[in-house]
């Protein structure tokens, strides 16, 4: 199991992430708002991620959906929503997304996930189920949880 770390934000932590091919309008404005101090160095942000040495190689975002917005499961409860999950090409395969999936696991807490396009083998692996697919919920998404108790999803 690799060591997940969650990330501050500063000038380095923005630096590595322009690595990663989802980066955004999200890293965007904490860089902007690092900037014009917005927010402090060393901020806490919701990005969590592994270190190879002082390398930032894999990285995922994690933030608690309250459950009076739950619309994935039955009873509504707290969940995770994970998403940005991203290992570096040369750095996929080594276990690094598995660790930070069993980080947010850790927590105990049901999570939801939009997976990227082809990676589906890995998300059954990390035992991820489909929900039915809800046109004003998911809006062209295909989103996965998984639940603490095993499989739950949303009844009728
Ligand atoms: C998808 C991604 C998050 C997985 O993280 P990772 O660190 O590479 O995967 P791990 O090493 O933790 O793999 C965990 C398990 O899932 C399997 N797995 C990972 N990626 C897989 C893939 N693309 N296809 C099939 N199985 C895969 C691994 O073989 C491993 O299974 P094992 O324990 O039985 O050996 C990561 O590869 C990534 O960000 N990829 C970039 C883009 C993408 O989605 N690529 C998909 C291939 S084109």
């Amino acid at each position: 199991m690799h060591q997940v770390q969650k990330l501050l934000i500063n000038y380095k932590t923005l630096e590595e992430f322009k690595k990663f091919k989802e980066y955004g309008l999200q890293e965007l404005s904490m860089l902007e708002d690092l900037q014009d101090n917005m927010i402090e160095n060393d901020s806490v942000s919701p990005f969590y991620g592994i270190y190879y040495g002082d390398k930032l190689v894999a990285r995922m975002s994690l933030y608690t959906v309250s459950k009076a917005e739950d619309r994935y499961f039955s009873p509504p409860q707290d969940y995770l929503e994970l998403w940005k999950l991203e290992v570096l090409p040369g750095y996929q395969r080594l276990g690094f997304g598995q660790s930070l999936v069993e980080y947010a696991k850790s927590y105990g807490l049901p999570i939801k996930t939009n997976p990227r396009v082809k990676s589906a083998d890995f998300w059954s692996k990390m035992q991820f189920t489909t929900v039915k697919y809800d046109m004003d919920r998911d809006k062209g998404e295909n989103p996965l949880i998984w639940h603490p108790s095993g499989f739950l999803e949303k009844a009728e």
